[in-house]
């Protein structure tokens, strides 16, 4: 959730920068800004909109400073607007911060400030932030602004990464607490920003919390949380998240959908090759009681889909809720307990707040993420890496394929541990994933399509393992169409949604468990016979009576992803034909680092 960015170096900044608030431009884009130092002064640029309204905003001045800062907002505090756009400025104007993340103590600093003179030309948490940094200046040393900066942000709770400028000097000043900040020392110069995938080539760190980063034309140099120098490690890994752009399609999420099939046989590839499955199998699961499983969003779904597997293939009992929700209800978790968290991102602070509790009551961790730096990734026990490659559209869908490889993996590798047959095999879902390919255009989606355009609320129902598919396929479809749609079990309607049902009804209907077919069909009679109308998704040969039949070809344990598939196709096309742009829905983003 929101962006940063900054240049320091021998070049004109601008384009350095630009290009990467352009490439985190998923963490939000409602607003966008620069700050940049020139002729001793410090300058700032903001406008309403994405990054490419600042990029024309920019072209309409003449900027030749090389040392900026930049920022793309999701707005926490305060509406959309240019004033609560970052950078944030101190009342003295020396002193400009963009930030992600949230202060949660920020009324309380704020009233301070106020009763000192302080003025607020915002309703962002983060204008307190430039003020605080003005009060604590003894001087323009280095030493000074880190001192300063410490000052600031041990007052302040909860979490954050800031990019700092001061006028008059050539320098970023850095700091994170729970928020992501990664650097790089490449040809053009030296940068930060919140994601790896948006750094360009070149030797990349990752700060640690509390520590701070200085940012000079001659190198980058950090400082320990006692503001001793530190040497950090350079990361060690191959840049999986690097943006490849949308390679001939319309968008970001067009790509990625079409990706589905590579995401799963590249994890299921990197998966036999390191040997971390099996390493976190034998670990965590040859004497389990429990599994506990905490996500959100897409992710908890494919978590749900998850437990399903371990309770039926396997035996074990799992819990599984929403990462939001976990703190309110928490399960009985102890030393004999595994948390799995899934997290695309491994940045989600619902999820890593789980994971917090979880390590609290001694719990044994396994996470399940796409980006190896994450968060996430450090603090669990266990790390399984997806390697769907960068997701840039906020909507997940490859990444859940390759979660769904994961999953399925999992749940073969603890059968053998735990002797138990599996109904499913590694090449099924290799061959799952090549029928992938096949699935690119689901002819009657595009009549389907123009029907349901028009509709202000739809259904996806199913039983068992469908009713898991429904969920995620709902949250696509309103996700990015901006159509209501509720997912449902189908033995449900009758207790009370049926009341909803006429002629002007459509319902999206799963049906690929053979052993519940027979109820699926009875339940499709009840909703026909109010006049609603079926689309019906299905691996069997069937003869029912319903608007369309799509025929997907899998076996019915591994129907969640072409399933799936179909409905982000659909999700897809619903938001081409409403003129809606995929890659940004309205009021979402993605990494969505505030609880
Ligand atoms: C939906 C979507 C979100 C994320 C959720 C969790 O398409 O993308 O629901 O799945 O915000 O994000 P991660 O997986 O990064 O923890």
């Amino acid at each position: 959730m929101c962006g940063i960015a900054g240049y320091v170096g021998y070049k004109v900044a601008t384009p350095f920068v630009l290009d990467c608030l352009q490439k985190l431009e998923y963490r939000g884009y409602d607003s966008a800004g620069i700050a940049f130092t020139q002729n001793d002064s410090l300058c700032r640029l903001r406008v309403l909109g994405g990054v490419d309204n600042l990029k024309r905003a920019v072209s309409q001045d003449v900027i030749d400073s090389s040392v900026m800062i930049g920022h793309t907002r999701w707005a926490t505090h305060g509406r959309v607007s240019v004033e609560n756009a970052h950078p944030q400025m101190s009342n003295h104007h020396d002193v400009a911060v963009v930030h992600n993340g949230i202060i949660e103590n920020f009324d309380n600093l704020k009233a301070e400030l106020q009763s000192t003179g302080v003025t607020f030309e915002s309703q962002t948490d983060t204008e307190i932030i430039p003020n605080m940094i003005h009060n604590n200046l003894t001087g323009y040393t280095d030493t000074q602004i880190l001192d300063a900066l410490q000052k600031t942000t041990r007052r302040l709770q909860g979490s954050f990464a800031l990019c700092v400028l001061v006028s008059k000097v050539d320098k970023i000043f850095a700091t994170a607490r729970f928020s992501p900040l990664l650097f790089v020392k490449s040809d053009y110069g030296f940068m930060v920003a919140s994601d790896l995938g948006a750094l360009p080539n070149g030797e990349k760190y990752k700060l640690l919390d509390d520590y701070f980063a200085v940012i000079s034309k001659e190198g980058i140099s950090f400082f320990d949380k006692d503001m001793q120098p530190v040497t950090l490690q350079k990361l060690d890994i191959t840049n999986t998240q690097q943006d490849e752009g949308h390679l001939g399609f319309d968008s970001y999420m067009a790509k990625e959908v079409s990706q589905g099939g590579d995401a799963i046989r590249n994890t299921c590839k990197n998966l036999i090759e390191s040997n971390a499955l099996d390493i976190a199998c034998t670990e965590l699961f040859t004497h389990t009681f429990r599994i506990v499983i905490t996500a959100c969003g897409t992710a908890l779904h494919a978590g749900r889909i998850l437990g399903y597997m371990l309770q039926k293939e396997c035996g074990i009992e799992c819990v599984i809720d929403y990462a939001s929700e976990f703190r309110y209800f928490p399960p009985h978790i102890d030393e004999e307990t595994v948390c799995i968290f899934i997290s695309q991102s491994g940045e989600t602070a619902d999820t890593l707040s789980c994971v917090e509790f979880a390590k609290t009551k001694q719990a044994r961790t396994l996470g399940i993420t796409n980006v190896p730096t994450s968060r996430l990734a450090g603090m669990v026990d266990y790390c399984i890496l997806s390697s769907a490659g960068a997701e840039r559209a906020v909507a997940s869908t490859k990444v859940l394929m390759a979660q769904l490889a994961i999953i399925y993996m999992l749940v073969q590798k603890i059968c053998k541990i735990l002797n138990k047959s599996c109904e499913f095999s590694f090449k099924d879902i290799l061959d799952c994933a090549n029928k992938l390919d096949r699935l690119k255009s689901v002819s009657k989606l595009d009549k389907i399509t123009r029907i349901l355009q028009h509709k202000q609320s739809l259904f996806v129902l199913g039983r068992g393992l469908d009713y898991l598919t429904a969920l995620e396929g709902a949250l696509k479809i309103k996700e990015v169409s901006y159509i209501h749609c509720e997912a449902l079990p189908l033995g449900e309607l009758k207790h009370g949604s049926l009341a909803l049902f006429n002629n002007d009804s459509y319902c999206i209907v799963l049906m690929t468990q053979k052993h519940l077919m027979a109820k699926t069909i009875n339940n499709i009679h009840e909703i026909t016979t109010r006049g609603a109308h079926v689309i019906l998704i299905t691996n069997m040969d069937v003869s029912v009576d319903v608007d369309y039949v799509i025929k997907i070809d899998c076996q019915d344990t591994l129907s969640p992803i072409p399933a799936i598939k179909v409905l982000q196709i659909l999700a897809l096309k619903l938001a081409k034909i409403k003129k809606i742009d995929v890659d940004k829905p309205r009021n979402l983003a993605k990494s969505v680092t505030v609880e």
